[in-house]
């Protein structure tokens, strides 16, 4: 066993550590280094706490890492890269349902007494834990069916969901009073015990009734919740480190959230209360005529005869695994003089920075990667935009549809630019389910097929 003031030492350590993590994570090129710095912390974390308790755990301790590490390096060795958000979705779920476990078995089990005003607190940090923790797990839960595409990404909803979330949320009040009040867990137990049941079911209902569109808001946001969750069975444990890793965390995702939410063009309680890509969807389907299809022996004569070319890759390019073929050809178009770049949409892909991961494992240099508000205005002056497996954030009814339930969502405006190509394999709507006019247009040549395929065929014919 290590002494309080050592592990006090190597808590402060860890979360420098921490702090500089994050930091390196918010530039591409030092990315890498905040892994190492979130690595090097999580491993001081992990040993300083072990240390610090009783020997008699240490085999429990133990076995359980081994498990738990068999599982995670397995899943981690076999997840696809298409995977990585359902991944993340149900890790966060894993850290609720702990928050949930934790918060009983404290309960049940303080350690020591708690009387008066310590007992009050104690207690509600337990029903606060179990509370966020709660609504965490079916959250996540919900959010990895809907990324597996088990659930539909078009929104559930019960009739008069405000009605229902506002009676959970006073029912929650309620029995909070009653569990803070109760003078042993004998009583307080039956309260607890309700809450989660009903925290659960919001949860649920919450993510269930958020449309596809939104669906990054709500990622972000049960990222922000796990933080919080952490956090709070880090004041049940009097953890001081279990605190500030989950504050980190927690206000870390809250400014996703809201990056998210501006992203989207979208106030996040209307996000959060179904408000936006759920009702006044529009149902009329609309006649835009006939796209045009193209081959790739045209695309890649256009390509050359250009001076400026911008390629838009959403998720479509993580299903073909397309990254490393799509860098190949903007390679040669730079060789040969085009000027080609990348246009990144916030929310392309999956998960916040998808197609900067995809792109970066391709190793694409970052300068001619940009995000969708430096190179909008460009758009308008470019020859031609290679929109490969992207549908939803270049679809013109965001701006020019009222009633589409993408309608506000800023998007890349491509339709601009002298001609589009679209590859994709069919006329399938994106996650959004909405149908996108931009296919139509007369300046949209459609390359039908998987987008790594089409990708080496443009290449072959260049
Ligand atoms: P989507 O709108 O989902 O469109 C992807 C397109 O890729 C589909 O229309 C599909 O058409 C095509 N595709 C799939 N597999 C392909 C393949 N092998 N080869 C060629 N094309 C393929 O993607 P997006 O434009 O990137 O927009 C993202 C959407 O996901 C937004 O609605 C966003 O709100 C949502 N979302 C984002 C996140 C985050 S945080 N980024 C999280 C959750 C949800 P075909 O089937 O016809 O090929």
């Amino acid at each position: 066993m290590i002494t309080s003031g050592l592990t006090s030492a190597a808590y402060i350590a860890a979360s420098i550590l921490f702090i500089l993590s994050l930091g390196g994570l918010s530039h591409q090129e030092s990315s890498r280094r905040g892994n190492i710095y979130g690595m090097l912390g999580m491993a001081i974390a992990i040993i300083a706490t072990i240390f610090h308790i009783d020997t008699t755990y240490y085999w429990l301790i133990v076995t359980l890492m081994l498990v738990g590490g068999v599982i995670g390096g397995t899943v981690s060795q076999r997840v696809a890269m298409t995977s990585m958000p359902q991944l993340v979705a149900i890790l966060h779920s894993l850290v609720g349902l702990a928050a949930v476990l934790i918060g009983f078995a404290n309960y049940l089990d303080p350690g020591t007494n708690h009387h008066g005003v310590e007992r009050i607190i104690h207690n509600s940090e337990v029903f606060i834990g179990v509370l966020i923790g709660a609504v965490t797990f079916t959250g996540s839960v919900a959010a990895f069916g809907k990324l597996q595409a088990i659930l539909s990404s078009k929104p559930m909803m019960i009739p008069g969901r405000h009605f229902v979330n506002g009676g959970i949320g006073v029912a929650c009040i309620v029995l909070g009073f009653y569990f803070v009040e109760a003078a042993n867990s004998n009583l307080g137990v039956p309260f607890l015990i309700a809450m989660t049941i009903l925290a659960m079911l919001f949860g649920l209902h919450m993510v269930l009734a958020i449309g596809g569109a939104d669906m990054p808001v709500v990622i972000s946001m049960l990222n922000s919740y796990s933080g919080w969750a952490a956090a709070a069975t880090g004041f049940m444990l009097a953890n001081d480190l279990l605190i500030i890793t989950g504050a980190l965390v927690g206000s870390s995702g809250a400014i996703l959230s809201y990056i998210m939410c501006r992203a989207m063009n979208r106030r996040f309680l209307a996000v959060i209360l179904g408000g936006f890509g759920t009702s006044g969807s529009s149902t009329v389907t609309t006649n835009y005529g006939e796209a045009t299809s193209t081959s790739a022996t045209a695309v890649a004569a256009l390509l050359q005869s250009s001076q400026s070319v911008v390629v838009v890759p959403g998720y479509g390019m993580a299903v073909a695994n397309a990254q490393h073929a799509v860098s190949d050809m903007v390679r040669h178009l730079r060789t040969s003089d085009v000027d080609a770049r990348f246009a990144i949409h916030p929310v392309a892909g999956r998960m916040p920075g998808h197609m900067n991961v995809l792109l970066a494992e391709a190793r694409v240099p970052y300068d001619i990667v940009l995000e969708m508000d430096e190179i909008n205005s460009d758009l308008s002056k470019t020859d031609v935009v290679v929109v490969i497996g992207a549908n939803d954030i270049v679809n013109p009814a965001a701006e020019d549809d009222p009633s589409s339930p993408i309608a506000g969502m800023p998007v890349l405006q491509v339709w601009n630019a002298q001609n589009v190509i679209v590859l994709k394999r069919s006329m399938a709507t994106g996650y959004a389910g909405v149908d996108n006019p931009l296919f139509y247009k007369q300046n949209t040549g459609m390359l039908f097929g998987d987008a790594r395929e089409s990708i080496e065929n443009i290449i072959k014919h260049m």
